[in-house]
């Protein structure tokens, strides 16, 4: 009789704690399934003194790497023994890839999504062609401006409610970020090219972000961080006044390519249906489109 070889599924995941609103495995088993990988991606609620022992674990059970989310993007660094450049600037990864040698890589995919979700809708944008504006000092604040940078941005004028929090980041990151104080916001953003939203406002359950758009030059390029909804209230005044305009949820999924593409040598496709899917409440199998 003849046996069939079995072959050894593979397995990544995402940590976190707590980690039921993860959106992750949504995202990474409807790339699982419509690939055709034998593979499976895992949610795991792992408690902060529990995650050195989890990671060895993880290894030892043939996992290719994880996700962070929170409360681990910082706290991994110490357990990694390689952190690319940008999540040792960032101080915080997103991504870790367990290699054959048994040797951790931490790296932070955040603003490599932020900068592929804006050039897939708009290739032609360039962050050194005028001033640019980021609102919010958060993790995510920190990983975009860092990418602004890095993409050629000469300034960046950063407002967050809490002052200390955008010195705090402006320190680590250089003198090309300029702090500007919250309530100083319509006079941050006249004459910008490049706007973000990195805060929760304007999400759904948050309070509105107030921001006039008016003496913005158009077209500049508005992007909210925010996805849900997806069309914001500051991305529909944008669209009003002929602004170029990228919604979040692409950020979340290119953020995602590069994990995937390590851990199950596939490079995943995003597109509308992909989009869809995400936005919809529909957890069930995905139909295969090609
Ligand atoms: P993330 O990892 O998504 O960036 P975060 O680190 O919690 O999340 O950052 C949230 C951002 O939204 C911060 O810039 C926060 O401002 P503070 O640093 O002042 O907290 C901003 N934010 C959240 N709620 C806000 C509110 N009601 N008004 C103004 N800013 C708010």
């Amino acid at each position: 009789m003849k046996t069939i070889p079995s072959i050894r599924p593979m397995l990544a995941g995402v940590i976190g704690n707590p980690i039921s609103h993860s959106k992750s495995p949504k995202l990474h088993n409807y790339w699982l399934r419509k690939y055709n990988v034998n593979g499976y991606y895992i949610p795991i609620q792992v408690e902060p003194k529990n995650l050195s022992k989890t990671v060895d674990s993880l290894k030892l059970l043939g996992f290719r790497g994880v996700n962070v989310t929170i409360p681990h993007k910082t706290a991994i660094l110490s357990i990694a023994h390689t952190i690319t450049d940008r999540a040792a600037i960032i101080g915080a990864a997103n991504t870790l890839y367990f290699n054959p040698d048994g040797k951790i890589t931490a790296d932070n995919t955040d603003g490599y999504g932020f900068k592929q979700n804006i050039c897939s809708k708009v290739p032609s944008w360039d962050p050194n062609n005028g001033p640019v504006v980021v609102i919010g000092a958060g993790g995510a604040a920190k990983a975009v401006i860092h990418t602004l940078l890095s993409e050629g941005a000469s300034t960046v004028k950063l407002l967050n409610r809490t002052k200390s929090k955008a010195e705090a980041l402006a320190e680590t990151l250089g003198n090309k970020v300029e702090v500007i104080d919250w309530y100083a916001i319509d006079e941050a953003l006249q004459g910008a090219r490049t706007v973000v939203n990195a805060t929760s406002l304007g999400m759904i359950g948050q309070p509105k972000l107030n921001v006039n758009l008016q003496n913005v030059v158009a077209p500049a390029l508005i992007t909210d961080l925010v996805y849900n909804p997806l069309n914001t209230d500051m991305l529909k005044q944008a669209n009003e006044l002929g602004h170029n305009t990228v919604d979040g949820l692409g950020m979340l999924l290119y953020q995602a390519e590069l994990g995937f593409t390590n851990w199950f040598n596939c490079k995943p496709e995003i597109n509308i249906d992909l989009r869809e899917f995400m936005m919809g409440s529909d957890n069930s199998s995905v139909q295969k489109t090609n």
